[in-house]
């Protein structure tokens, strides 16, 4: 069965046509980082006019890449919460229009089971059950998954996205929006155990805090910086910057990988699959496959372009949703928040 996967849940105008609920025929993404980039973050306003200019062509080059037609279609997958309501509205009202126009069955996907789904994209796909880390720029929880559609969740953040962090220690490092990418491609260049940041470990839970983390950050560049930070250790600045993201990323990576490695111990799982756009961080992933490999625990990472937003993860969940006739109609509204 083939499926339409459409997500306009933040920033990321994205269609994808996927086979079976694993093979990937079309995933177009269409970003505005270059939009929000000059206001430090995402401006809703802007990104729903922006979603309502691509919908179209970027539908148009997710079936003309696949090779096939609106009629060749088993079901149209849309992403309806949790998100920017203006955002999720754009790519509902596209879904539910063509659905109703040429009588497509519509299922509506939470983003979150999206990005928990993902994993099914690559080969080997995980088996059930596994633990999940899901780990974005509006979440960071861990869930037991034990079969599509049945998920708990372990534990969440109590305050800040790991994503969320990242962002916000980019801006206030001055290196710009999305934080994620720089922060860690400059850790790459930096060393950890430069700066001893706190990590919020919370043992009595499975829970994450990062908005301590962050403050630390903040206080860190402003006792140790008399002007505007810049690449290089440079005139007033007595820190290299490199050195504050490498150390950041080894407190944000600390903790999300003895959190998960705690998750699979007390379920007694041995896979644990991640995902999200935190999951495309190379110091995050190649810790979680050391701790697998040295723990005999199955890691299962997507590709990177898999982690971040994307509509084939919608079109995986779509598939297995359309499988329980799990159908929706035209009275669909998005909902800017939603748990899995
Ligand atoms: O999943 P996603 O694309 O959107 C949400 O659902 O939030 O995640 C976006 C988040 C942003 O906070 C971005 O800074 C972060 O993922 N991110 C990264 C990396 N790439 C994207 N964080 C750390 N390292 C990366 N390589
Ligand atoms: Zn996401």
């Amino acid at each position: 069965m083939l499926i339409l996967g459409i997500d306009t849940s933040c920033d990321d105008t994205s269609a994808s046509v996927v086979e079976d609920g694993s093979r990937i025929l079309s995933n177009i993404v269409s970003g505005q980082a270059d939009i929000h980039v000059k206001y430090g973050g995402i401006v809703p306003e802007l990104a729903s006019r922006q979603h309502i200019e691509m919908i179209t062509p970027v539908v148009d080059e997710a079936l003309k890449t696949a090779g096939i037609s609106l009629g060749d279609l088993g079901a149209i997958a849309v992403c309806y919460a949790p998100g920017l309501i203006g955002s999720l509205l754009v790519g509902c009202s596209f879904a539910k229009a063509v659905s109703y126009a040429k009588n497509i069955p519509l299922v509506a996907v939470n983003h979150l089971e999206g990005h928990l789904l993902s994993p099914f994209l690559e080969s080997p796909q995980p088996q059930f059950p596994f633990i999940s880390l899901v780990v974005s720029g509006g979440h960071t929880s861990l869930y037991l998954a034990e079969s599509f559609g049945r998920y708990t969740e372990l534990g969440r953040t109590r305050d800040d996205a790991a994503g969320e962090a990242y962002d916000k220690v980019s801006k206030l490092l001055g290196l710009g929006y999305p934080g994620g990418p720089v922060i860690d491609r400059l850790a790459a260049e930096g060393d950890p155990k430069a700066v001893d940041f706190p990590r919020a470990y919370l043992p009595e839970s499975l829970d994450f805090s990062f908005s301590g983390l962050k403050t630390a950050v903040l206080n860190y560049v402003r006792k140790n910086q008399q002007c505007t930070p810049v690449l290089s250790p440079a005139s007033g600045v007595s820190f290299r910057i490199e050195d504050v993201a490498a150390s950041f990323q080894e407190a944000v990576v600390d903790v999300l990988v003895r959190k998960t490695q705690s998750a699979a111990q007390q379920m007694g799982i041995s896979r644990i699959a991640i995902a999200g756009g935190v999951a495309a961080n190379c110091g995050l992933r190649t810790r979680m496959k050391k701790m697998g490999d040295g723990q005999g625990i199955e890691v299962f990472l997507p590709a990177q372009m898999l982690c971040t937003d994307n509509a084939a993860m919608i079109a995986v969940a779509g598939y297995h949703m359309a499988a329980r006739c799990a159908f929706s109609g035209p009275d669909l509204n998005p909902r800017a928040h939603l748990p899995l």
